[in-house]
C-alpha cells in the first residue's frame, strides 16, 4: 500500500475519509490542522500565535508546520494519510524531499463545488481532538451535543464561522493550483468527486488502493 496525500478545500471531507481508512485499512492519519490545534490547546505562547493565524483563516508558517509534521511521522513503520499537508508548492517540495524521501505515495484531490462547503462547515461539530467528526444535517450524533463513541461534548471549531470559512477558501484557491500541477506532472494525482455521499466517496478512494 502507498502513502496517501489528501488535497481538498476546507470541508471537502479529508478528515471524514481519513477516519474510515484508518479504521478499515490501518493507515496512520496525520492532519497538520489537528497538530496545530493540539499546540493551541496547550495555551503556550506559540499556541497563542498559531491561534491568531488560524482564526484569520491564513496559513501557519511553512517552517513551523514541517517541524510538527516531521515530529509526528515514522514512515519506516507505518503508511500515512497526509491530511492538509501540503497546501502550497513549497510544502509539496518539502514533503517530497524531506519527509517522504523515496516512499511511494498517491495524491488524491477531493474536487467539490466550494459553495456546498460553507453549509457543511457551519454544521460541523467535532470532539476537541478532532478525531470524531459529525454534521448536524448529514451525520448528527445520536444524543445532541455528545460524541457517540466517547460521550464527550462536541464543539464547533473557532475557524468554522462563515467569515473565516470564506477566507480559508480564498487561501486554498490561491495556493493549491501549483500543488495539483506538481503531482499531476509526476503522474501520481487522482481525482474524486467529493460532493457525493460519504460512502460513495469512500468507494471511489478504495478503487485507487486496489
Ligand atoms: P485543517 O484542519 O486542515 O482544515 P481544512 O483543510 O480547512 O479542512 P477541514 O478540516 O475544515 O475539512 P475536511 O476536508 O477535513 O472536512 P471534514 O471531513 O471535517 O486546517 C485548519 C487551519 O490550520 C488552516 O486554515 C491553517 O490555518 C492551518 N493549517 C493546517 N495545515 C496547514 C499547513 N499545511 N500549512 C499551513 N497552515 C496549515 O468534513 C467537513 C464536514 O462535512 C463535516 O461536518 C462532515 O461530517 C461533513 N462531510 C464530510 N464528507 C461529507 C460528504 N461526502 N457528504 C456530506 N457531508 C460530508
Ligand atoms: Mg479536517
Amino acid at each position: 500500500m502507498k502513502n496517501l496525500i489528501f488535497i481538498g478545500a476546507p470541508g471537502s471531507g479529508k478528515g471524514t475519509q481519513s477516519k474510515k481508512l484508518m479504521e478499515d485499512k490501518g493507515f496512520k492519519h496525520v492532519s497538520t490542522g489537528d497538530l496545530l490545534r493540539a499546540e493551541i490547546s496547550k495555551k503556550s505562547k506559540l499556541g497563542l500565535e498559531i491561534k491568531g493565524v488560524m482564526d484569520e483563516g491564513k496559513l501557519v508558517s511553512d517552517e513551523l508546520v514541517i517541524k510538527l509534521l516531521q515530529a509526528n511521522v515514522d514512515l519506516k513503520k507505518y503508511k500515512y494519510i497526509f491530511d492538509g499537508y501540503p497546501r502550497n508548492i513549497a510544502q509539496a517540495k518539502t514533503l517530497d524531499s524531506a519527509v517522504l524521501d523515496k516512499s511511494e505515495y498517491l495524491a488524491i484531490y477531493f474536487k467539490v463545488d466550494t459553495e456546498k462547503l460553507v453549509e457543511r462547515l457551519t454544521n460541523r461539530r467535532v470532539t476537541a481532538d478532532g478525531k470524531h467528526i459529525y454534521n448536524l444535517l448529514t451525520n448528527p450524533p445520536k444524543v445532541a451535543g455528545k460524541c457517540d463513541v466517547t460521550g464527550e461534548a462536541l464543539i464547533q471549531r473557532d475557524d468554522d464561522k462563515e467569515e473565516v470559512i470564506r477566507k480559508r477558501m480564498k487561501v486554498y484557491e490561491e495556493s493549491i493550483g501549483p500543488v495539483l500541477d506538481f503531482y499531476s506532472k509526476k503522474g501520481s494525482l487522482k481525482q474524486i468527486s467529493a460532493e457525493k455521499s460519504v460512502d460513495k466517496v469512500y468507494t471511489e478512494i478504495l478503487k485507487f488502493l486496489a
